[in-house]
């Protein structure tokens, strides 16, 4: 019978038995599938497992403080900050093709994680040995979608699948690839930790990059912070985060339309609003939000953030719409 203590069990064995004493790096996204893999390798080879936390710069408001603060906190883990986002950028600047972006994404997390396992075999002194292994919290629906399951088509590239490199040099260590969130979340409990990290409604490794319909720039990922940040404040402060799945907020780069603000007439952006509801994201419903939540949300973007004028709700289940846009 499936139980999470015995998914902790069989998969802390496996990992002994296959990184042995050898080293692994683990990418920690702030998100719930990454930190439970990181756990459940860290309980299988302690301090031979260095979390790497890639600051793309396409993180949302505050990730990285929530990823310092309630990760290591509760686990005590090694981690390593890499502040890439002059990297990323770099690599996205003049690319809107979606699939373009995720590939680019996924490649650039490779390059940053190949040049921090060495600097942290440097630190550790020498005769250490290289890291070979890189820890991902792959979920079985991350396969299927990005072509991996049998008799599937590619929809999208997860960043840590379709999206990888073909130079890969690291093993992968994917503890959850058979699991879907729900069973990742007891996992995540059955291994002690808290409940701001198990039940944090998910968010994709490539992060806001695929949230702007239209080129990545510094500006644009700016302006969909603030956005995205009032419309997670205004659905927390309604006590409905755990209704939900998730609220991808998009930027429609591309896209403007005439309205009216203050003393005359504007021509911005809008943003879309994807709130939705779902079992394992391989399907979803758009979520019946409160008229009232929802007013708050569009009044308040539209009066804070700078050349955004019109605010949008999706709605559209999965299929025919897939949960991000891109
Ligand atoms: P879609 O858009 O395919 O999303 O309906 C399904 C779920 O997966 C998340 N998602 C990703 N997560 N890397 C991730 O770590 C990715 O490249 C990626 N793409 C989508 C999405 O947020 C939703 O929960």
């Amino acid at each position: 019978t499936w139980t999470a203590a015995n998914v902790v069990e069989e998969q802390v064995a496996a990992i002994r038995a296959r990184i042995g004493t050898k080293r692994a790096i683990c990418g920690l996204s702030g998100g719930v599938d990454s930190a439970v893999a990181a756990a459940l390798v860290q309980k299988a080879i302690g301090d031979r497992l260095t979390c790497v936390y890639v600051d793309h710069g396409l993180m949302r408001k505050g990730e990285s403080e929530q990823v310092e603060k309630d990760f290591v906190a509760s686990t005590g883990v090694r981690l390593k900050v890499v502040d890439a986002e002059k990297r990323f950028l770099d690599a996205l600047a003049g690319v809107s093709d979606p699939e373009e972006k995720r590939k680019i994404i996924g490649r650039e997390f490779i390059r940053v994680f190949e040049q921090a396992a060495s600097e942290i075999v440097a630190e550790a002194g020498q005769g250490d040995d290289a890291v070979e292994f890189l820890v991902q919290g792959t979920l079985y629906p991350d396969v299927v979608e990005s072509g991996g399951g049998t008799g599937t088509a590619n929809i999208k590239s997860h960043h840590n699948v379709g999206g990888l490199p073909e130079d890969l040099t690291f093993q992968l260590v994917e503890p959850l690839r058979k699991l879907f969130k729900d069973e990742v979340r007891m996992v995540g409990q059955e291994l002690g930790l808290p409940d701001e990290i198990v039940h944090r409604q998910p968010f994709p490794g490539p992060g806001l990059g695929i949230r702007i319909v239209g080129e990545v720039t510094k500006e644009r990922l700016d302006l969909l912070r603030e956005a995205d940040a009032i419309a997670r404040e205004e659905l927390t402060a309604a006590g409905l985060d755990r209704d939900i799945w998730q609220c991808p907020v998009v930027l429609l780069a591309d896209v403007r339309s005439v309205g009216v603000q203050g003393d005359g007439r504007t021509y911005g952006h809008p943003i879309v609003l994807r709130p939705v509801s779902s079992e394992d994201a391989m399907t979803a419903d758009w979520s019946r939000l409160p008229y009232d939540v929802l007013a708050r949300i569009s009044t308040r973007i539209t009066n804070e953030v700078p050349d955004v004028n019109r605010v949008v709700l999706d709605v559209t289940s999965k299929p025919p719409g897939t949960i991000e846009w891109e």
